[in-house]
C-alpha cells in the first residue's frame, strides 16, 4: 500500500517515523519471525499464539501488562550455544538479562553456566541449585560480603576488575583457607559499534583493567604473586548488542597478546580466555543477527589463529550470552488504553505499562517493534508512538511504529524480543507494580515471576 493511500496521509506524510520502518510493512497482519519467538503463531483471525496458548487467554489469566516467555525457545537457545561451542569450551548464560530460579533449573538442565554480578543473583543461582563452580561472579565494585560468599561457597571464578580487587579477593580467599579460581577483566580498547552505555571495551569507561599502559601486565604481575589466587585466565566483554565478530576478533587478538606477554615474562601460559558475551538479536525485522553456530565457528578460528601464531597452546574458550538467549524468548502484552491522534505529527497508544517494565528505549534509544495480536485489521497503517502510563514525557516503549489505524482501546498489543534487560531492569516507578513473567510450553503456562502486589509494595514501606 503506498503512503498516500492512507487516510491519514496528509497529516502524517509530514513524519516520517525517525526509526527502523522506513515505509509501512506491506501486511500489518504478518508476524515477522525474525522478531518473534519460535512457537508464536497467528491464527485466520489474527489472535497470536505462544506454547499454544493464545494471547487473549493468557490476558485474561495473568492480566497484563506482562511478559510471556516461550520456554522451548529458551531452551533450544541453550542447546543451540552448548553444541555450537562444544565440549571443549564454556557458556556461560549472563543472569542479569533475565534470573530467575526456574531459568537457572533450565540452564542447569541444559549444560550452560551462568555469569552473575550481584549477590542477589548469586543467592538466585545457588538457591536454584546451580552448582557453584559453574558460577562465574563479575562486578566493578563487588562488596567484601559478595566476595565472601562467593569464595566459602566455592563458586568457579571471580572476574578480577581492578587493582585493589585483586588484594581484596586474595585475602579474603586467605582468611578462608581457600584458594580462588580468578580471571583479570581486561579493557582492549575496541570501540564497539553499539551504544556508548552499552560498549565496554574503549578505555575511558568503569570496566576492566586496560592492556594500554601496560596495567593488565601489572595485574596479571599482582596476581600470580598472591596465595590465596589461582589465576586461570584474562576476560574481556566488549559491548552489548553487537552483530559483527571483527571487535571480537581485535579483542581475542589483544587477549591472546597478553597471555603471550604473561607466558614471556613468567613462564606461564594461562589456561582459559573468556570473550564475553554481547551478540546481537532482532529488535526489529532490519536486525540480522548471526547464529551461535556461526559466531562459535568465527571467535575459535580466530582464537586458533592467534594461538597458532603466538606459540601458544589453544586456551579453554568461555563465552558469556545473556541477550542472544534470553532476549528473543519473550514478548510484552499489553492493553492499549488510549489512542490520540495529534493531526500532523503522530498517533500516542497509550499502554498500561511503560518504562517501569521496559527502560531500555528511554534508557538508550532502544529500538522495538510492535504489533496489534488480538484481532486481525484491514485498516490501513498509522504512524504510531507506542508509550506508557508513567510521569515523564520521555515513557516511549516503541518509538516509532505502524499499527492499524483502528486500534482502539481494549485492544492487545505485543512487543517482541523482550526477553533481556527488561524485567531484570524493572521498576516501581510511580508504585507500578512490575509485571509477572510467565514461562509458556506445550499449552500449560506458569508464572515463573509473579507480579507484584500492593502488599509487597507496602511491606518495603516501614514509615
Ligand atoms: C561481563 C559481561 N558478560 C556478559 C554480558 C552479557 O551481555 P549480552 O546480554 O549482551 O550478551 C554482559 C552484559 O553487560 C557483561 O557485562
Amino acid at each position: 500500500m503506498s503512503r498516500s493511500a492512507h487516510p491519514a496521509g496528509p497529516r502524517h506524510a509530514d513524519v516520517l517515523p525517525e526509526g527502523h520502518y522506513a515505509a509501512p510493512p506491506a501486511d500489518l497482519n504478518q508476524l515477522d519471525a525474525r522478531v518473534w519467538s519460535r512457537t508464536v503463531t497467528r491464527s485466520d483471525e489474527g489472535v497470536v499464539s505462544v506454547g499454544g496458548i493464545d494471547v487473549a487467554t493468557l490476558a485474561e489469566r495473568f492480566g497484563t501488562p506482562a511478559y510471556f516467555l516461550d520456554e522451548d525457545d529458551f531452551r533450544a537457545r541453550c542447546r543451540a550455544w552448548r553444541e555450537a561451542f562444544g565440549e571443549d569450551a564454556d557458556v556461560f548464560y549472563a543472569g542479569k538479562a533475565f534470573l530467575c530460579r526456574a531459568v537457572v533449573r533450565w540452564l542447569h538442565e541444559e549444560g550452560l553456566n551462568l555469569d552473575v554480578c550481584s549477590e542477589g543473583e548469586l543467592a538466585t543461582a545457588l538457591a536454584a541449585g546451580m552448582p557453584a563452580e559453574r558460577i562465574a561472579l563479575h562486578g566493578n565494585n563487588k562488596s567484601g560480603r559478595e566476595i565472601e560468599r562467593a569464595v566459602s561457597t566455592g563458586v568457579g571464578r571471580i572476574v578480577l576488575d581492578s587493582f585493589q580487587e585483586i588484594v581484596r579477593v586474595a585475602h579474603i580467599a586467605q582468611r578462608l583457607g581457600k584458594r580462588q579460581k580468578v580471571q583479570i577483566r581486561v579493557t582492549v580498547g575496541v570501540e564497539a559499534h553499539t551504544h556508548e552505555f552499552i560498549a565496554t571495551a574503549h578505555e575511558d569507561q568503569k570496566f576492566g583493567i586496560p592492556l594500554a599502559g601496560g596495567q593488565a601486565a601489572e595485574a596479571v604481575r599482582r596476581a600470580l604473586k598472591l596465595d590465596g589466587l589461582d589465576l586461570i585466565g584474562v576476560h574481556s566483554h566488549i559491548g552489548s548488542q553487537i552483530f559483527d565478530t571483527s571487535g571480537f576478533e581485535v579483542a581475542a587478538h589483544r587477549v591472546v597478546g597478553l597471555l603471550k606477554e604473561v607466558r614471556d615474562e613468567h613462564g606461564v601460559e594461562l589456561p582459559e580466555i573468556d570473550l564475553g558475551g554481547g551478540l546481537g538479536i532482532a529488535y526489529t525485522p532490519e536486525d540480522d543477527p548471526r547464529e551461535p553456530q556461526d559466531i562459535a565457528k568465527a571467535l575459535r578460528e580466530i582464537v586458533h589463529r592467534e594461538c597458532e601464531v603466538a606459540g601458544l597452546a589453544v586456551p579453554r574458550l568461555s563465552v558469556e550470552p545473556g541477550r542472544a538467549i534470553v532476549g528473543p524468548t519473550a514478548f510484552t502484552l499489553y492493553e492499549v488504553g488510549t489512542v490520540k491522534e495529534l493531526p500532523g505529527l503522530r498517533t500516542y497508544v497509550s499502554v498500561d505499562g511503560g518504562m517501569s517494565d521496559n527502560i531500555r528505549t528511554a534508557l538508550y534509544d532502544a529500538e522495538y517493534s510492535v504489533s496489534l495480536v488480538s484481532r486481525s485489521s484491514t485498516a490501513e497503517p498509522m504512524v504510531s508512538r507506542v508509550v506508557g502510563k508513567h510521569c515523564e514525557s520521555g515513557d516511549i516503549v516503541v518509538r516509532d511504529a505502524f499499527l492499524p489505524a483502528d486500534l482502539a482501546p481494549g485492544d492487545l498489543i505485543a512487543v517482541p524480543a523482550t526477553g533481556a534487560y527488561c524485567r531484570s531492569m524493572a521498576s516501581n516507578y510511580n508504585h507500578a507494580l512490575r509485571p509477572p513473567v510467565v514461562a509458556v510450553r506445550g499449552g500449560e503456562a506458569r508464572e515463573i515471576v509473579r507480579r507484584e502486589t500492593e502488599e509487597d509494595l507496602l511491606r518495603l514501606d516501614v514509615g
